[in-house]
């Protein structure tokens, strides 16, 4: 909010959050998604703005109200997204919760996809997306602070180990979703940094979001404006 006062603890500062899925088109009528409910990343942005943070919400197609003191961009693809994220440059932090697709058709139709008779479905054929948390990783307006997020069904503190190298960021939030954390409302996270690796109790989506805006906040504080 424009009159955020001074002493919170993230006042002055711009946050840059991505959340929910992507929807990548096959035709006019379908696409390519997955299961993210943005819950994470609207509350996320939600704690952001209580902190006192300018927050720009990037988000994917999800059925969710805009957090109070939010700008919040929509967006359908992970290229738009990547061009939406790039174009909210500078920001202070950066917290990657989408879900982005990781493929999109290589070729959506212009029209929809009939059936042809021969009961033969022709192949899907797919392209990897942009990896919008890597690109940042890498830019010349990088953020001071980066923070991804990783599901993960196994071994999740070595992938999300190999991720913060791959992706050039400060921390991986790690979530085991081989239970049912997409669409829940509780998430138990680890946060992975080049330090180690912090474990949270199972709580409710919201508390994580207050304790990680918390130590977004210290981590800013602890640098240089
Ligand atoms: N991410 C991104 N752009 C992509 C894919 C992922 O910005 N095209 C970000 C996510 O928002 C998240 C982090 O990267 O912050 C990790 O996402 P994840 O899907 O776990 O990583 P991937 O590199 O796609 O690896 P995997 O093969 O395990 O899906
Ligand atoms: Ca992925």
């Amino acid at each position: 909010p424009d009159f955020a006062p001074a002493d919170l603890p993230l006042a002055g500062r711009h946050i840059l959050i991505t959340a929910g899925p992507t929807h990548e088109p096959i035709d006019p009528v379908r696409f390519i998604a997955n299961r993210s409910s943005g819950k994470q990343g609207f509350a996320i942005a939600a704690a952001a703005a209580r902190a006192g943070a300018r927050v720009s919400l990037v988000a994917g197609p999800v059925h969710l109200p805009t957090p109070a003191g939010v700008d919040r961009i929509d967006v359908e693809t992970a290229r738009e997204m990547l061009a939406a994220v790039e174009a909210a440059l500078p920001a202070d932090a950066a917290i990657m919760v989408a879900a982005v697709a990781d493929w999109r058709t290589a070729d959506a139709a212009g029209q929809k996809l009939k059936k042809d008779g021969s009961g033969q479905p022709a192949p899907l054929v797919l392209t990897e997306n942009p990896d919008i948390l890597a690109t940042l990783g890498h830019h010349v307006q990088r953020p001071a602070l980066l923070v991804g997020f990783a599901a993960e069904t196994e071994k999740v503190a070595d992938h999300a180990r190999a991720k913060l190298a791959r992706k050039g960021a400060d921390w991986i939030v790690a979530n085991d979703v081989s239970g049912d954390v997409m669409g829940g409302d509780a998430n138990a996270v680890h946060i992975v940094t080049a330090d180690g690796i912090d474990t949270w109790p199972s709580m409710a989506k919201a508390d994580v979001a207050d304790r990680l805006i918390e130590k977004v906040a210290h981590a800013l504080a602890s640098r240089s404006h």
